[in-house]
């Protein structure tokens, strides 16, 4: 019985991808290069432009421009045509890798990877992607642009969301461990409220049946 249900909760994956087809080619999302690049360190420069046709047959060619800080122009630095990488630029020579789709030439993910880092690697990147669509009876071009600003640390520094979350961690705890405290002073407190109460209430008793037997006793000896 059980093995009957997990095999058939094996078929949903299966039922999914031929449902869904496009999401598990790996459906494309323009994520945002980082801008951080640590010094002596590679970095990946991050461009990705999705064909906005999936199913129709494409081609792109991507090219890279820099301008390095203090410069006003870009410079061309790297070429990708036909599954293939030229370095354009002296100060990038040996240092550029394609990172991008691989074994196609229908690139959507033009990254590049610049290997060991320097502070002259500063600067605004230009990606730009030349794609060619092909309808049954015509060709259909686009592009796309992107421009990604970097800055070279010394070291990596972290992010704003993990300070902060480690932040809330420990204002968490510390808020915590103030409301246990609390709690147990105003516990303390009632509880020996409590207690002092009772003895005092024994005591009152205690005085009250002694009178109360007294006049009783009085009462008694008045009788008699
Ligand atoms: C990017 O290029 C670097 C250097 O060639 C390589 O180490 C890395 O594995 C590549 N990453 C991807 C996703 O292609
Ligand atoms: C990276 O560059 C620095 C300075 O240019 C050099 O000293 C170092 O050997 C290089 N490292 C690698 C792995 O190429
Ligand atoms: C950075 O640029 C300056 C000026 O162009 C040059 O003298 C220097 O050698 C460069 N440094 C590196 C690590 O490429």
């Amino acid at each position: 019985m059980l093995k009957m249900s997990a095999l058939r909760l094996l078929w949903v994956p299966v039922l999914f991808c031929l449902t869904h087809a496009w999401l598990c080619h790996g459906a494309c999302v323009e994520v945002d290069s980082d801008t951080e690049a640590v010094l002596g360190n590679g970095f990946k420069l991050g461009c990705i432009s999705c064909k906005m046709r999936g199913e129709v047959p494409a081609s792109a060619t991507v090219d890279w421009w820099f301008m390095s800080k203090g410069e006003s122009d870009f410079t061309h630095i790297y070429s990708y045509a036909d599954m293939t990488g030229y370095v354009m630029d002296d100060r990038f020579v040996e240092r550029l890798d394609w990172n991008g789709s691989k074994k196609t030439v229908d690139v959507q993910d033009g990254s590049i990877y610049i290997l060991n880092v320097t502070y002259n690697d500063t600067g605004t990147y230009r990606c730009y992607f030349d794609r060619t669509l092909t309808f049954p009876n015509y060709e259909f071009h686009t592009n796309a642009t992107k421009f990604i600003t970097i800055n070279v640390v010394g070291k990596a520094t972290r992010g704003t969301a993990s300070i902060l979350s480690e932040v809330m961690m420990y204002v968490s705890i510390i808020g915590l461990q103030f409301w246990l405290l609390v709690e147990m002073i105003y516990c303390y407190r009632k509880i020996s409220a409590a207690g002092e109460e009772a003895l005092r209430e024994s005591e009152a008793e205690y005085l009250a049946i002694t009178s109360e037997s007294k006049d009783n006793c009085a009462g008694v000896a008045v009788a008699e």
